[in-house]
């Protein structure tokens, strides 16, 4: 989203760019990530997706970036894979940071609150662990929900925040290539993330324009090219088993080795 960003405090949250403001949405964000994961594995597919950057076993000595954290859901799932990585797990909503910050976590694991734009720019304000390179990072539910003149800045910005070899691991959906997809998607935005969203949260238009970001985001090839245009090598593309296939895909590219 671009323009300021309100916390519900009504404070203009740091920085505006590449940003969608789920602020709204925190207060029932857990409640709604547990109706998907029972329904479609959600918890299970951001683990798969972790699992395909391809990291050595269990992460040690490894620092990972989890940007657009959120809740935590995806810190968790690094966490799960990667227990002996060092974690740095970034969102630009305060609210969504605050209930992540509430759970339980191991010392490796911090959450800092900034934009994807602060941590490219080296912001002075930011804590040294929130700066790059990184050995890994994860965007889960982060790109599509960015307006898409957006997204090319916040891929390369995140190519620039990566060690050279290091992966990045895009979870996000795709509906673009599959009327059957497009299909499931539709049955999906109506039977349930849009009802069980104004359930837990009163609110409805900001779900009914996150399923419309989905149906309206890029097809595969097509973003598999803008991770080569953003310095990525190796662009790579895998969606998850059960009836969300061909919807959620873990999308992978790499930091080249010389740049
Ligand atoms: C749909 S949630 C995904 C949360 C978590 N990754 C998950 O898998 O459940 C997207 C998150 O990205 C955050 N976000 C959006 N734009 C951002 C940006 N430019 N920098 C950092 N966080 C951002 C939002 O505040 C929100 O918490």
């Amino acid at each position: 989203m671009t323009g300021a960003v309100m916390s519900e405090s009504g404070a203009a949250e740091p920085g505006t760019s590449w940003r969608a403001d789920y602020s709204p949405l925190a207060p029932g964000y857990d409640r709604l990530v547990g109706i998907l994961d029972a329904s479609a594995g959600y918890h299970e597919q951001l683990r798969l997706s972790v699992r395909r950057m391809g990291l050595p076993a269990r992460g040690a000595g490894l620092r990972l970036l989890d940007v657009g954290c959120g809740t935590g859901a995806s810190t968790a799932a690094l966490l799960q894979v990667l227990p002996e990585a060092e974690i740095v797990a970034v969102d630009a909503s305060a609210p969504m940071l605050e209930r992540a910050r509430a759970k339980s976590w191991p010392r490796g694991v911090r959450f800092v609150h900034a934009g994807l734009d602060q941590l490219a720019g080296g912001s002075e304000g930011l804590p040294r662990a929130a700066r790059g390179p990184f050995d890994g990072a994860l965007a889960a539910f982060l790109l599509l929900g960015l307006p898409p003149g957006e997204v090319d800045a916040a891929l390369h910005a995140l190519c620039g925040l990566l060690r050279p070899g290091a992966p990045l691991a895009v979870h996000d959906c795709s509906v673009a290539d599959s009327l059957g997809a497009r299909a499931r998607w539709l049955a999906l935005s109506w039977g349930l993330v849009i009802p069980a969203g104004a359930l837990v949260t009163g609110h409805t238009e900001v779900y009914r324009r996150l399923c419309r970001s989905v149906r309206g985001f890029d097809r595969v090839a097509d973003f598999e090219r803008r991770l080569s245009a953003a310095g990525f090598t190796d662009p790579r593309s895998q969606s998850v088993p059960g009836w969300t296939r061909d919807i959620v895909y873990t999308f992978l590219g790499r930091r080249p080795v010389s740049s």
